[in-house]
């Protein structure tokens, strides 16, 4: 070869990329493996004779990463939201009503396309370069698993950028990762040769394998990632609608599916749902519905979030699979607020991709509705992440000899006497912590990954650790010492130490997830944020009345009930109390936001109309906060409030040079967002 080494290096990792984007993206491959391998292999040696001119973007990266010992934490830049779902078409209808009255237009333009059946995944380019790319993860802070996605051959390791005039500073992507069907059933079969473990489907197998700690196992995967959004860009202008924003990504050589299409109104999303419907089998990937985005980006900024999700997306899921098998017992299970759940326990049947063994009931009044026995043949769906549950018997198939199920009387767990609230299906446990099962699953809820984050406290563990007497309320996790843990069953010393610093690494939290570990009723990860949020400080949130807990976004008076309901019972703060005598904190947040009064006595002037809320819940959501509402605007006005359309006032107030909020920055006011 007399080309020289680095002109050489640079045409084969270009080469040996477009290849990858021809045979991987475009699924047309313009020359043979056996070519492909020999540049590769040419590749490899040259940069082994020269190391230092291994380029940044070079494809030998896609393998050669060393084995990582964990994943580094990645807080993403702006949070990784989840997707509000349909299951029917009045759902759909119902979300196309909502979009059109909020925004006023007669027809909606959506963009709609797949919704994926993978792991979510965030990547950061910067001037072009693949820099960093992270798991969803708890959708503020995920993984780092650069090292992994580069083995992805589709994901390019340089942005194509021929169309930009200069490379983009910065742009992050947001898509799924996933294994093809066909490559899914090629591991499992390869796992029972060498008698390793199979997965129970694609998903859970594109999970496991990014997550794998040497780069190298997850390369021999074959995983596929697809774009569906964007997250932080700087430096560069997207367009100003989602399709257009696709058409870019995939211009830059970012894989984008090839399924998506503008549509308007409802009859154009249903078309297209009975469109991929049909098509489903066919693809190479796994779906389970479509997704329909409100196509214009200014459009989707003034519906906003609510919550954790979009209000101008939504998912229209397939519906779920079901399987026939029987019931061959029913128990009774208690559960943290003390609900007892008939189960049945089932012959297993594979459904919806995963066996099922077990079937929630519900309650005792389903169970009735559905006449579900002992020995019944029955149905049984599951979809997604969901409980499996019983749809309905098939009354032919009964055996002679059944009987009704009588749900226990007291609980069958602790003998407690149980109750039932008049508006309320199911039977409660009145034994509170006093029952071992409702204290075992409070545990486990404030060990959770998303609570306290307890590494290693398990269902096995904290049986054990509540039979014999050791913890009874999450305070008393903070007390264990290594002889009490060694004592237990399967517990050596080296395991016992990890526990201990597990336990002793969950000091250090937040609040919201402080909040949400204390198991509230009604309060989920989402309101926990929100309480969070809101209050800054433990102390105001419990300092605060039902009418305060009310101006919490999201917050109507059953949740306040059971908040205020929840501190007002001495036993729950003692152990708040102690929980902070051992150690567990969070770093104040002080420089988080405006303090809760700083709206004292300030003066708001509201003109147009704002699309999240009334003229009227405005107005006493501003009052609660101790500032109150204007009618004109003057030198006095604070802020002046501008919804859609906004009247003369407007004017008045740049006149004035008074402090404008639009309603993103209002709400945010309001949230301290
Ligand atoms: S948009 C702002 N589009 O579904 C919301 N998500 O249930 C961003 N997903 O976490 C999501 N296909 O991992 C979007 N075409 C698609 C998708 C999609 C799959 C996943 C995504 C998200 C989850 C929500």
């Amino acid at each position: 070869m007399n080309e020289p080494a680095p002109q050489r290096i640079d045409f084969l990792c270009h080469e040996i990329e477009r290849h990858n984007y021809q045979y991987y993206v475009l699924d047309d491959p313009l020359i043979s493996d056996a070519e492909y391998d020999s540049m590769f292999r040419e590749l490899q040696s040259l940069e082994r004779q020269y190391p230092s001119l291994v380029a940044p973007d070079s494809p030998t990266l896609r393998i050669g990463a060393p084995p990582l010992q964990a994943f580094a934490k990645i807080r993403h830049r702006t949070p990784m939201l989840s997707l509000n779902n349909a299951f029917s078409e009045a759902e759909v209808l119902a979300f196309d009503d909502r979009i059109r009255e909020l925004l006023n237009i007669p027809v909606v333009e959506y963009a709609v396309e797949p919704k994926f059946d993978g792991l979510a995944v965030t990547l950061v380019y910067r001037d072009g370069l693949f820099v960093q790319g992270a798991t969803r993860g708890d959708g503020e802070t995920g993984e780092d698993v650069t090292q992994n996605l580069r083995t992805v051959r589709n994901i390019p390791l340089r942005l194509n950028q021929e169309q930009t005039t200069c490379p983009i500073p910065l742009i992050e992507i947001r898509g799924e990762v996933m294994m093809f069907k066909e490559d899914f059933f090629e591991l499992n079969r390869r796992q029972t040769e060498r008698g390793e473990k199979t997965f129970a489907n694609p998903r859970n197998a594109a999970a496991g394998s990014l997550r794998q700690l040497d780069p190298q196992a997850t390369s021999r995967r074959h995983l596929s990632f697809y774009a569906y959004g964007t997250g932080v860009v700087e430096g560069y202008i997207l367009p100003d609608t989602h399709s257009g924003q696709m058409e870019s990504l995939k211009e830059l050589s970012i894989p984008v599916p090839l399924q998506r299409r503008v549509v308007h109104g409802t009859e154009g999303l249903l078309a297209f749902f009975r469109e991929i419907g049909e098509l489903r089998k066919d693809l190479p990937y796994e779906i389970d519905g479509v997704v329909y985005k409100v196509n214009n980006i200014a459009q989707q900024a003034r519906l906003g979030y609510v919550a954790r999700a979009p209000r101008f997306a939504i998912a229209h899921k397939f519906p779920a699979e079901e399987a026939l098998t029987t019931v061959l017992d029913i128990e009774v299970q208690v559960g943290r607020t003390g609900a007892l759940t008939p189960v049945a326990r089932l012959v297993p049947v594979f459904v919806g991709g995963v066996t099922v063994t077990n079937a929630t009931l519900h309650n005792e009044e389903e169970m009735r509705r559905k006449d579900i026995r002992i020995g019944d043949t029955v149905s049984v769906r599951r979809a997604g992440d969901v409980i499996p549950e019983v749809v309905r018997v098939l009354i032919e198939r009964r055996p002679l000899d059944t009987m009704e199920f009588q749900m226990p009387k007291v609980c069958p767990v602790c003998g407690s006497h149980v109750t039932k609230e008049a508006d309320e299906a199911v039977w409660r446990c009145s034994g509170g912590l006093f029952c071992p099962a409702q204290r075992k699953r409070a545990l486990l809820h404030f060990a959770s990954q998303r609570a306290l984050n307890v590494d290693g406290l398990g269902e096995k563990l904290v049986d054990q650790l509540v039979d014999r007497n050791l913890v009874h309320t999450p305070a008393d996790l903070y007390q264990l010492d290594l002889q009490t843990l060694t004592r237990l069953e399967r517990m050596a010393e080296k395991s016992a130490q990890n526990l201990l610093d597990a336990i002793e690494h969950s000091k250090q939290t937040s609040l919201a997830r402080f909040i949400y570990a204390l198991g509230i009723r009604n309060v989920g990860e989402a309101t926990a944020k929100e309480l969070a949020r809101y209050f800054v400080t433990l102390n105001k949130l419990l300092a605060a009345d039902k009418a305060s807990l009310q101006l919490v976004p999201d917050i109507g008076p059953v949740v306040a009930q059971s908040i205020a309901a929840f501190f007002f019972e001495p036993h729950n703060i003692k152990v708040i109390n102690q929980l902070r005598a051992a150690g567990v904190q969070w770093p104040e947040e002080v420089n988080h936001g405006v303090p809760v009064d700083s709206l004292n006595g300030k003066i708001f002037v509201l003109t147009g109309t704002l699309v999240s809320m009334s003229r009227e819940e405005a107005k006493s959501k501003i009052e609660a906060l101790g500032a109150r509402v204007s009618g004109s605007v003057s030198k006095k006005t604070s802020y002046v409030v501008a919804g859609a359309e906004a009247g003369s006032k407007l004017g008045k107030a740049v006149e004035l040079d008074v402090t404008v909020l639009n309603e993103a920055e209002f709400l945010a006011l309001l949230t301290r967002k």
